[in-house]
């Protein structure tokens, strides 16, 4: 791997499985310190530990992202252990199928929280730090979050508000030399993915929205795109919202 994170500290959140313990071996890989954030201690505290054992650097945290005092905790904490902060990539996300009538309010206020609410915390916490050393910031978003997904209203909710987000910050932060941008998977092969169910009445016409020739993605093939939006060879990007969903929003 080139090194393009060589002496640079990058926080992961969700970084306990799927995409987010992909872009953490990845960074990692390419020499960043990994801040590796979950609300999953246990495995957390076990992709730090790979990491670490395989000669790369890492350190795990403990927080909920939608908590806004173990938020601001767990970033003082980071910068303060690890000297600072280059990145952030808010990975952390939850979602579930069903009729939009059968969603618990419950269901929906859970998912903002930690889709949207999460990822804005996580950005006030670290822009004091990111100032400093012209960083940036990539949000994972969604393919449900470009394009409506049948099943599926709030995550599609909380993911099309992240892409707003990601675009106001981009422009807010020009200024102080911070790109903010968003990166749009499509189907991938995750813990997330394996616990989830389509209604058992839903038309296969709907659900054909979610499949692409290029079949489901493995997260490394997305974590690649991540790694390189949060690198130097990006440094024109901003403001951008990258479909690597193999073709279902084209
Ligand atoms: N899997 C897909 O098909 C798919 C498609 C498009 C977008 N995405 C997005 O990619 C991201 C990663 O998804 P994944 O498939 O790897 O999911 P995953 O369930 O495999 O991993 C998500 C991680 O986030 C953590 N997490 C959940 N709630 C949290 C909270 N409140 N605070 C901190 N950590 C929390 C989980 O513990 C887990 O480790 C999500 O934002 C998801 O919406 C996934």
């Amino acid at each position: 791997m080139s090194g393009r994170f060589d002496g640079r500290v990058v926080a992961v959140t969700g970084a306990a499985a799927g995409l987010g313990r992909a872009t953490a071996r990845r960074l990692a890989d390419e020499g960043a310190v990994v801040a590796c954030i979950d609300i999953d201690l246990e495995g957390v505290e076990g992709v730090a530990k790979e990491l670490n054992q395989g000669g790369r650097r890492a350190r795990a945290y403990h927080c909920d992202v939608s908590d806004p005092t173990a938020v601001q905790e767990t970033f003082a904490a980071l910068t303060t252990d690890l000297g600072g902060l280059h990145a952030l990539c808010n990975v952390a996300g939850i979602g579930m199928f069903s009729h939009t009538t059968e969603v618990r309010y419950e269901d929906w206020s859970r998912i903002i929280a930690v889709n949207l609410t999460g990822p804005f915390l996580t950005c006030q916490a670290a822009i004091p730090h990111l100032v400093r050393v012209k960083g940036n910031i990539v949000n994972v978003a969604s393919d449900g979050g470009t394009k409506g997904l049948p099943f599926a209203a709030p995550y599609s909710a909380s993911k099309g508000g992240l892409v707003m987000l990601t675009k106001s910050l981009a422009v807010e932060l020009m200024p102080m030399g911070i790109r903010v941008n968003a990166v749009s998977p499509g189907g991938m092969q995750t813990e997330m993915t394996a616990g989830w169910r389509f209604p058992p009445d839903a038309p296969s016409e709907l659900l054909a929205r979610f499949i692409t020739p290029f079949g489901v993605a493995a997260p490394e093939d997305v974590a690649s795109v991540i790694a390189f939006v949060a690198s130097d060879e990006a440094c024109r990007l901003t403001g951008a919202v990258i479909a690597a969903d193999g073709g279902t929003t084209a």
